[in-house]
């Protein structure tokens, strides 16, 4: 379906880096969920540049819902989020349609839409769109709050610099809201901001880990085979660009375990079944198990980066040197976690009313 992923709720996304505006299109959803705006803008702002180590370029994201809502709650039919780029300096980036930077999405729109593409910013591929995911992924994330489901990421590795795992699932996470760079210690933010200060001194770039968990989804939500829980996380997280990784629970790490310590153990507790141990992340058999789904995402390092790089002239047929100019972020991890954890609300907020109906997330009030 190209840009429009889900099941039985729907996310469809359209923009340009440079165009008039960037969008989501919610179908499928609930009517009588409550639109809070407050709420929305919080998780806006923490995709939002800020501070040294993020580009210049800040967008206030003044949203319109022009479809959808009536007297602050969701209708049922489509919801659109339309957002506009205000801030645009198109100029800079005219150099890109002929040299493509290495490991951007330049040179692949060139093969994929000769020419046609709007190159200006990355176009249809930038960052910039996944502000109108966010804005979109609140609004589900808000309902699943009500149902006490609750989503969070933080920076678990940046180029050599680490933070603890997630301990106490919910404080952990209700610690990370509002953060504009999410660690769980202080000392990790002090060190992952030293490295990524120092890579943008040097006109580079760096990535790094997010760590996500979502607490309170029930036992039995996913499919088994095609529709996993896994399946559909990792899609939703692959098409956030710079994501080059997913791995789910002990994940990559299962390789160097013996059956006995990867398995995890059943027991009563509270008159409810739980795992001893969560290495397999709160899923198995594509279908979750009550416990808290743990997942991973890995960020690249920003293609854009200051330093010259080997590229090719399009035109002349031969090699050439890029010297970038124009507005980019030495590292968008912090910003990226805003955007990994409305594809997490995306995905479940999908699956739960694919599993339970339309209605599932209505917030029940009546009319
Ligand atoms: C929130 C966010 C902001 C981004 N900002 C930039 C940026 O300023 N410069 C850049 O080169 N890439 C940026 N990217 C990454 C590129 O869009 C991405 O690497 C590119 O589209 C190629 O896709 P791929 O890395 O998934 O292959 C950003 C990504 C996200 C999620």
């Amino acid at each position: 379906m190209k840009n429009t992923f889900g099941i039985a709720l729907t996310l469809t996304i359209f923009g340009e880096s440079h165009g008039e505006y960037i969008g989501a299109v919610l179908d499928g959803l609930a009517p009588g969920i409550k639109i809070d705006r407050e709420y929305i803008n919080a998780r806006l702002a923490e995709r939002r540049p800020s501070g040294k180590i993020s580009t210049a370029r800040v967008e206030a994201d003044e949203y319109i819902i022009a479809s959808g809502e009536f007297e602050g709650y969701t209708t049922g039919a489509p919801l659109t989020v339309l957002i506009p780029n205000t801030n645009k300096k198109s100029k800079d980036y005219s150099t890109l349609k002929t040299t493509p930077r290495p490991s951007h999405a330049d040179y692949t729109a060139e093969c994929k839409y000769h020419g046609f593409q709007d190159y200006r910013g990355g176009g249809h591929f930038s960052g910039r769109i996944t502000a109108a995911l966010v804005a979109a992924g609140a609004i589900l994330r808000s309902a699943l709050i009500s149902k006490g489901i609750k989503i969070g990421s933080h920076i678990v590795e940046l180029h050599g610099a680490s933070d603890r795992r997630f301990e106490d699932y919910e404080r952990d996470i209700d610690s990370l809201l509002g953060k504009s760079f999410p660690t769980l210690t202080d000392s990790a933010e002090e060190n992952m901001r030293r490295e990524a200060e120092k890579a943008a001194a040097m006109g580079d770039s760096v990535g790094g880990i997010l760590e996500t968990a979502i607490i309170g989804v029930p036992a039995g939500v996913g499919e088994p085979w095609f529709d996993t829980l896994e399946s559909m996380l990792a899609h939703a997280l692959f098409s956030v660009p710079a994501v080059k990784g997913v791995e789910f629970g002990a994940g990559f790490a299962f390789a160097d375990m013996y059956g006995s310590e990867a398995n995890d153990p059943f027991t009563i507790k509270d008159g409810g079944v739980v795992t001893v141990t969560n290495n397999n992340g709160g899923i198995n058999g594509g279908i979750t198990n009550g416990m808290p789904i743990l997942l991973s995402t890995v960020i690249k390092p920003t293609p854009s980066i200051f330093k010259e790089q080997a590229t090719v002239d399009l035109t002349e047929g031969k090699n050439t040197v890029l010297k970038l100019e124009g507005r980019h972020d030495p590292c968008i991890i912090h910003r990226a976690r805003a955007v990994v954890d409305a594809m997490c609300a995306i995905v479940i907020a999908d699956m739960l009313t694919a599993r339970f109906g339309t209605d599932y997330l209505a917030s029940g009030d009546k009319k």
